[in-house]
């Protein structure tokens, strides 16, 4: 086979493709970032062929060499990737015949490059959801570490962004750890559907050859074979799932990321983030911008754009293989590349955002955030809730109108609102008393955020790598 044409279907043609159409039916330009799980494939398959008698040992070795040397001049940038040889598969296949002869076109033999790049993607993609996991991982110890260390640190607790209940850092970035941690079982669960092997399926229908398919999935650590033929070389349900995945994660970064930015402003002045993940204005010399956050947020949308496309693109295909299935690996390498860019720049700066523990003290002291506590202090005593809400309402706006907040105001003051409140009024009114009141699991008393983060350490060191 030249490198120049592709003839490995000429057969049956009577008038060379054309020029156009070769470019754009070619993928070689993206999916030689296949390559390694190729030869990876090839490998194993003719490995298997010779074991069931369908290439003697000799023609397996001169495969196998050939197939190595390949992947050192890949790997060297040697390699000469051709268009008019389409993609990945033809240009390695015939840079082997070039090599070894007749014997490299005995590798196709019980195999199709619908069951080939099918394998190939799900071996790229395993490989992949192996990275991704790790950076995942250390982005949760971090956080886990974090939070331990800012167990008591006291902040206010937002709902609509505005000052709700304080709440501590730790218990803050607790919640941020459990949306991760839903994150890293769907990547695990998405893991065990890709790790299934579509090769032996050949075309479509299987292949006349005596193949053993437990012996090629075994040697590429695939759980087992897929199970229909049709099935495996049609569906990219598996990429759709990672993207899904991805997405789901990148929403949670984004809002992560909205947080940081946030609290990076001077409006909000609640963490300063190292210099090393921020960058300046080329005009305003006193800016120091989070771009990193600021980009994470962004690359979200790209990710949800290629759920989208891959929806769209296995919409209505008809069984098995069509032609359209090329265009899943774009969108999904891009997933995958910014999942783990983004995963590693928030693994980086987790650990280093430092908090402003006065500063967050301060805003958490400002808003009234203690008075829902003044609200179930008078339940407590034994006012209606409904009456107590009306109570601390009208101390909330002598408040508003004096300027105090409610733990700055005197018994008698408060004592205008209700003759229930005593002296002891003020040990629920200070910010430590009332996060250390929510003392049940899910609260964010510091006890509690400690075991929280002791559990979570547990729960993260069974599911890694539980794959
Ligand atoms: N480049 C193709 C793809 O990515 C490989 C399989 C092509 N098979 C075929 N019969 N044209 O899907």
């Amino acid at each position: 086979m030249s490198q120049a044409t592709n003839q490995s279907w000429g057969g049956r043609f009577s008038e060379p493709t054309d020029a156009f159409v070769a470019r754009f039916t070619a993928s070689v330009n993206f999916d030689q970032r296949l390559a390694r799980q190729d030869i990876q494939g090839s490998i194993a398959h003719a490995t298997m062929l010779a074991r069931v008698g369908a290439l003697t040992d000799d023609e397996r070795d001169a495969i196998i060499n050939g197939l190595t040397e390949i992947q050192g001049e890949i790997e060297r940038g040697e390699f000469n990737w051709s268009v008019p040889l389409e993609d990945v598969h033809m240009n390695i296949e015939a840079r082997l015949t070039d090599k070894i002869g007749i014997t490299g076109k005995k590798l196709h033999t019980g195999r199709s490059r619908n069951d080939q790049v099918a394998t190939d993607i799900r071996l790229f993609m395993r490989d992949e959801i192996d990275v991704i996991e790790a950076e995942l991982v250390r982005l949760r110890e971090g956080m886990i570490e974090l939070a331990d260390r800012e167990a008591d640190t006291i902040m206010p607790g937002f709902t609509h962004l505005q000052t709700a209940q304080p709440v501590t850092f730790g218990h803050h970035l607790l919640a941020w750890q459990e949306m991760l941690t839903r994150d890293h079982e769907r990547l695990l669960d998405c893991r065990k559907r890709v790790n299934v092997m579509p090769l032996g399926a050949a075309a479509l229908a299987g292949t006349t050859y005596p193949i053993d398919r437990h012996v090629t999935a075994e040697l590429l650590g695939f759980d087992r074979p897929a199970e229909n033929s049709l099935d495996a070389v049609s569906d990219r349900d598996f990429a759709i799932e990672f993207t899904s995945f991805a997405s789901i994660l990148l929403m949670h970064l984004s809002r992560m990321s909205e947080e940081l930015v946030l609290w990076t402003s001077a409006q909000f002045d609640f963490i300063d983030l190292p210099d090393r993940f921020c960058t300046g204005s080329s005009i305003m010399p006193q800016k120091k911008n989070p771009d990193v956050p600021e980009l994470v947020r962004g690359k979200t949308g790209r990710v949800y754009g290629h759920l989208m496309a891959l929806l769209t693109l296995m919409k209505s295909q008809p069984l098995a293989y069509n032609k359209d299935n090329q265009e899943d690996k774009e969108p999904l390498f891009d997933a995958v590349d910014t999942v783990r860019d983004c995963l590693k720049a928030f693994a980086d700066m987790v650990p280093a955002i430092e908090p402003k523990k006065d500063s967050m003290y301060e805003a958490a002291r400002r808003g009234f955030s203690t008075a829902t506590d003044l609200a179930d202090y008078l339940v407590r005593k034994g006012v209606a809730f409904r009456d107590a809400h009306e109570i601390v309402g009208q101390s909330v706006a002598y408040g508003l109108k004096t300027k105090k907040d409610l733990s700055e105001m005197t018994l008698e003051e408060l004592q205008q609102f209700s003759a229930t409140i005593e002296q002891d009024v003020f040990e629920v009114l200070t910010l430590e008393g009332s996060v250390a009141a929510r003392n049940h699991i899910g609260g964010t008393a510091p006890d509690q955020v400690r075991a929280a983060a002791s559990r979570a350490r547990g729960a993260l060191a069974s599911l890694k790598g539980a794959a």
